[in-house]
């Protein structure tokens, strides 16, 4: 059985016989289990998939710094096509930890990303079930669920790869354990667990966030961007950016009128233009590889680069996709320097 979802939905299975086949791997079903045990065939097992898209910043202000120690921030994020996807498998029975953390494709540009209770995907599971089943079933077992994950979203790079996983897994196992959590209580899960999960709860293409990122109003979208990024090897610790940071003076402050009317008409050269990063500089200080590299394509290109978040990924705004093409050729002439076009 298939049932259709949102945008974010790859496939739903509900599945006791026959084969299923999602993103390109085909299920022979029913699967085996991690121990090996495959389900026996009167035995419903609930899979579905869904897409954890990143972000870009591509305004980004920092208004001052809060007695909590975070900072007040203006910010308008664009939800893009680069994703990674989560596929949730149901487990029968309980066991200690709610959720199994697999990788489907490990290898070398995500051998540092964790599979035990320091990922996000299983901070969000666990406090999920503090939020709803610890408090209205107490000391019952609870459900649990293995997660694969098809991970593309490099870490530490301003994407939002682990804030948006968080997300898909409180979407996904709403879901799956039939929790029936309105979206203003994922909301609320969400800023307990970081700044700028909000805005993948709202699952819109655009949206400005401000307070600590977490508050989020939608914006339209009135076209497509594309965008050419590029980073270096070394992430940008989060943090370590804030710190760095000399916070502008009210009056220095600028606001994303602008990008906001780009982002609304469609217009990409407009958003090329105005496109803002406050912790620009604070992360050419942290990464001077990444200082090194933006100065480097910004004197190839001629076009200004945008770092996302506290970076280290870095994006050009192209001016359609033709153009994104060949922004791309241009920066592969640039030894040891990959990049790849994204698309909004
Ligand atoms: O909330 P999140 O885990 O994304 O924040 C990571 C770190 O980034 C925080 O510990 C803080 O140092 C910094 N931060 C900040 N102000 C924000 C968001 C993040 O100072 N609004």
């Amino acid at each position: 059985m298939l049932v259709s979802s949102t945008h974010r939905a790859c496939i739903f299975v509900q599945a006791t016989t026959g084969s299923v086949s999602a993103f390109g791997t085909n299920y022979v079903n029913p699967q085996p289990t991690s121990s090996g045990q495959r389900p026996s065939p009167c035995q419903t097992v609930f899979m579905f998939a869904l897409k954890s898209p990143a972000k870009i910043n591509v305004f980004l202000e920092v208004l001052g710094r809060r007695s909590d120690g975070f900072h007040e921030l203006e910010t308008v994020m664009l939800r893009t096509g680069l994703h990674d996807v989560l596929e949730f498998r149901s487990l029968p029975g309980t066991s200690g930890d709610p959720v199994r953390l697999k990788l489907m494709n490990p290898g070398i540009h995500n051998s540092n990303f964790p599979l035990d209770g320091q990922n996000l995907i299983c901070k969000a599971a666990k406090r999920l079930l503090e939020w709803t089943w610890e408090r209205s079933h107490n000391d019952q077992p609870h459900p649990s669920a293995e997660i694969w994950v098809w991970k593309q979203i490099p870490a530490e790079a301003g994407l939002a790869g682990g804030s948006s996983n968080a997300v898909t897994t409180l979407i996904g196992l709403n879901r799956l354990w039939r929790l029936n959590l309105s979206r203003g209580e994922l909301h609320q899960i969400a800023a307990s667990l970081g700044s700028d999960l909000n805005f993948f709860v709202e699952d819109v293409r655009a949206a400005v966030c401000r307070g600590r990122g977490e508050l989020v109003t939608p914006v339209e979208c009135g076209g497509s961007f594309h965008f050419v990024a590029f980073r270096p090897p070394v992430g940008n610790s989060t943090p370590a950016v804030f710190s760095a940071l000399k916070i502008p003076p009210a009056d220095a402050q600028r606001t994303p009128g602008s990008v906001l009317d780009a982002i609304r008409r469609g217009i990409p050269g407009l958003l090329e233009k105005t496109a803002f990063n406050r912790l620009t500089d604070a992360a050419r200080t942290v990464n001077p590889q990444m200082a090194d590299m933006m100065e480097i394509i910004e004197r190839l290109t001629g076009r200004p680069a945008l770092m996302s978040g506290s970076g280290s990924t870095c994006v050009l705004a192209a001016r359609n996709r033709r153009d994104a093409i060949r922004l791309q050729s241009l920066i592969s002439m640039i030894p040891d320097t990959a990049s790849m076009i994204i698309t909004v």
